[in-house]
């Protein structure tokens, strides 16, 4: 292999992410996740360490699958309490200089032209390292707290998520054209009108006649990730997303999805190298196989099944509650992350149990440990990138920081013995960095309104 590996750290402006119960450990720092200073700790380790960048997750709602009740999610601090992840960025952006902020925005709360600016005002102040981790919810509880009955089903979801992406490349990409802002002082000229456009947009969701609010920024558009890998999920990947991202147990299901996304965009005149796909892996390692197992023993204490339920419920949006430990349970017509089911079918077969869940639960969610020492560790990560044509993991916390010191520390420096990781960054914005420019190619679908936003509408 000569490609080299890329990883982000993957957490959530909150306690409890993927791992639950670990908050729990006596070195976790998670609980100073309201202070402004822990964020900015985490950031500098992370890019002293030359992590690609840290992915934030954020999900919008309160998980009450499970019972039909909230109780267990706030007993276990289960995504909740949980903070705005764009609200962090800045901080952590002051204190490095090239780490990657992939933050996750569900699409359906928010007001395109509101989050065009958001997202704009972001790209600015990191002097372009902003992702964004397209999302369009799957929980009831969200769509309750603003007014509605339920969430929108999940395919019509992407449907809406499409049209958003119409209206946001307008606004990013075709309203201000580059040499827009003159700053000519002695002329009393700011910015050029006739470089200015106003962009239209009449959709079965939005209507916009407006000019957006920020003069262009590094990257314009975010560097644009996605997570759902349903058929219409990849479809949607395959037409809008850089980087995707995806979990899975086991190798051969995880080439399929990867192959089948690239093939996807490749039809719709896209390169194979413009989708990069980051596998969600946890980690814990120690410098032989034995303080690895010790580590993950220690760990494995404070792990809260509970808490593991209640996510597990709500993203899969069954009702784990009402099925006994030995019955299969019923997936029926989920609303939720399908995938997540799939996952589960393709781990434990269709026939899958409360117990099987359970039993893969080991470290507080159905995302399995790889439990090594730093050489087993190096020789299955090169190993799932060889075989399934990932290009980098997005690594789930266990307990902080020391699960990235780790990683730091240990796997990386071996890592690049081998040629397989950088020694130093590349320069430049975030998209740059992965993909060698900074804008979107114009064979992405967002060139269709550039600049020439006076004709469309
Ligand atoms: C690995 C992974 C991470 C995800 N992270 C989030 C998240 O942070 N917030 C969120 O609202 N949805 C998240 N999702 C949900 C997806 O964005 C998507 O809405 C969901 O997977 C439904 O699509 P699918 O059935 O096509 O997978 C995630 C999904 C996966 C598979």
């Amino acid at each position: 292999m000569t490609r080299k590996i890329r990883f982000n750290a993957f957490d959530m402006n909150c306690v409890g992410h993927i791992q639950q119960g670990l908050w729990a450990h006596p070195r976790d720092r998670s609980h100073e996740f309201q202070q402004i200073a822990y964020w900015t700790d985490y950031a500098r380790r992370l890019e002293a360490g030359l992590f690609d960048g840290i992915f934030l997750a954020d999900v919008i709602g309160i998980y009450d699958v499970l019972g039909g009740s909230y109780a267990p999610a706030v007993r276990g601090a289960v995504q909740v309490p949980v903070n705005d992840p764009m609200m962090i960025v800045p901080a952590m952006a002051a204190v490095t200089q090239h780490l990657g902020f992939g933050v996750t925005a569900n699409l359906t709360y928010e007001q395109p032209f509101l989050f065009a600016r958001r997202m704009a005002t972001l790209d600015h102040l990191t002097g372009g390292r902003i992702g964004w981790n397209i999302v369009t919810g799957y929980l009831d509880s969200a769509a309750r707290a603003i007014g509605l009955a339920g969430q929108t089903a999940h395919d019509d979801r992407y449907d809406l998520a499409d049209e958003y992406m119409e209206v946001l490349y307008k606004l990013l990409e075709g309203s201000w054209e580059d040499d827009a802002v003159v700053f000519d002082r002695d002329n009393h000229l700011y910015a050029d009108p006739a470089k200015v456009h106003r962009i239209r947009h009449q959709g079965r969701q939005y209507n916009l006649d407006t000019v957006h609010l920020s003069a262009p920024s590094p990257q314009r558009t975010p560097v644009l990730y996605q997570a759902g890998s349903s058929p219409r999920g990849r479809a949607f990947a395959a037409t809008h997303a850089e980087c995707v991202f995806v979990n899975g147990q086991k190798k051969d299901g995880v080439r399929e999805i990867v192959t089948d996304i690239r093939d996807r965009a490749m039809a719709k005149g896209r390169h194979m190298d413009d989708i990069k796909v980051f596998l969600g892996q946890t980690i814990v390692t120690g410098r032989t196989d034995q303080e690895a197992r010790d580590k993950f023993e220690d760990y494995r204490r404070y792990v809260s099944t509970e808490a593991a339920l209640v996510h597990a419920a709500a993203s899969m949006g069954i009702d784990l509650a009402r099925f006994d430990l030995d019955e299969p349970v019923e997936t029926g017509k989920s609303q939720a992350i399908t995938s997540n089911i799939k996952a589960m079918d393709r781990a434990a077969g269709p026939q899958w149990t409360k117990r099987k869940l359970i039993e893969q639960m080991v470290l507080g969610s159905r995302q399995p440990p790889l439990v090594a020492g730093v050489d087993t560790v190096v020789d299955t990560l090169v190993d799932w990138c060889e075989t399934t044509g990932v290009d980098g993991f997005n690594l789930s916390r266990t307990v902080v920081p020391e699960c990235f010191d780790d990683i730091i520390e240990l796997v990386i420096p071996r890592l690049q013995e081998r040629g397989l990781y950088k020694t130093a960054y590349d320069e430049g914005p975030l998209r740059q960095k992965l993909f060698g420019t900074p804008r979107l190619p114009a064979r992405h679908i967002a060139d269709t309104f550039r600049a020439r936003a006076e004709a469309i509408g």
